[in-house]
């Protein structure tokens, strides 16, 4: 029986990989982007190489709450339950800017609008549902500041400020494991190694000879993510954080800390407007397929 999957920021690198493999592997899929003439040329390709596969694209910019919401609504109401949602998309900027609903674009984008799109479609997983948030090993060097999250006039490192934002990704899919034992579906994340892709700052593309044999193409920086989304080895695993050879790793101290856990999802409620919502999470969520 075919499943579906739906992944975030398919028009480039791991993302456009992760796609590709599982429509080939029996998957419809869920295409979620903000580029929307890039991924009708990206549904284009992956109709090519799989045309069993049913290949959706709807329109989602993460840094916008109101985006991701209406998002969330429409696959609510286009889809049936997901088997996979995997939270990919991301990125690296070098100058700091705020989104549009007044946090520091970084954190906006890779934290509080997946945090927010999970949230919204966490009753749509089907029952051994898989949930795999794309997070870095530079999650080592991350530490919270909420404070300047929310301050347009905060001093801007882009490594500190990716750094931050994927400690995020880990600490979220911790507490999220917390919260969905006992239902079937699973939280993980994982580092998919040194992806030679946009996301690369220009200043470490231009040493990329120096960086082989580290650099890894996108081919084989979607493997981890595959291996959690469709391994059986996996099947029952979650709150784990993957490394790029997928075997499951000790994340960073600050990553494991429980406080900082439930910290960040206290504060990523708040500043989503989830904690106002009636489709809040539930402390049972309920998991059961149509
Ligand atoms: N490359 C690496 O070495 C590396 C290492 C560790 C972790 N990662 C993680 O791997 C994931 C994938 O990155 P990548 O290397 O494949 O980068 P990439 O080639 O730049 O792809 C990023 C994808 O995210 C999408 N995206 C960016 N901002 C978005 C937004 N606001 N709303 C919706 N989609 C958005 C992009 O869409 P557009 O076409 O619209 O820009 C693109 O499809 C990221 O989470 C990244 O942090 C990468």
């Amino acid at each position: 029986m075919r499943k579906l999957a739906l992944v975030t920021g398919t028009t480039h690198g791991i993302g456009r990989v992760t796609a590709r493999e599982l429509a080939m592997a029996d998957h419809d899929v869920v295409m979620l982007c903000r580029d929307l003439e890039a991924a009708a040329h990206v549904r284009n390709q992956l109709a090519i190489a799989a045309p069993k596969a049913a290949i959706h694209v709807v329109a989602c910019d993460l840094a916008s709450f109101a985006s991701v919401r209406e998002a969330a609504s429409t696959v609510r109401h286009d889809f049936g339950r997901l088997d996979l949602l995997i939270n990919n998309a991301g990125i690296a900027p070098s100058r700091h800017r705020m989104s549009e609903d007044g946090f520091e674009l970084c954190f906006a984008t890779n934290h509080l609008g997946p945090f927010l799109l999970t949230a919204l479609l966490l009753e749509r997983m089907a029952a051994a549902g898989r949930i795999i948030n794309v997070a870095s090993r530079i999650h080592n060097r991350g530490s919270l500041n909420l404070e300047r999250i929310a301050n347009p006039a905060a001093r801007f490192i882009p490594m500190a400020a990716y750094a931050q934002s994927k400690l995020a990704n880990v600490l979220h899919t911790f507490a999220l494991a917390r919260r969905l034992l006992g239902t079937g579906v699973t939280a993980n994340c994982l580092h998919p190694g040194v992806v030679a892709t946009n996301l690369l700052p220009r200043w470490l593309r231009a040493i990329r000879p120096i960086l082989r044999p580290d650099l890894i193409d996108e081919e084989r920086g979607a493997k981890t993510t595959l291996h959690l989304a469709m391994s059986d080895t996996v099947a029952c695993v979650s709150g784990k954080y993957f490394d790029e050879h997928q075997v499951a790793r000790t994340a960073a101290p600050a990553a494991n800390g429980v406080a900082l856990q439930e910290a960040l999802w206290d504060v990523s409620e708040r500043w989503t407007g989830l904690r106002d919502d009636a489709r809040r999470i539930p402390d049972n969520v309920p998991t059961a397929a149509d």
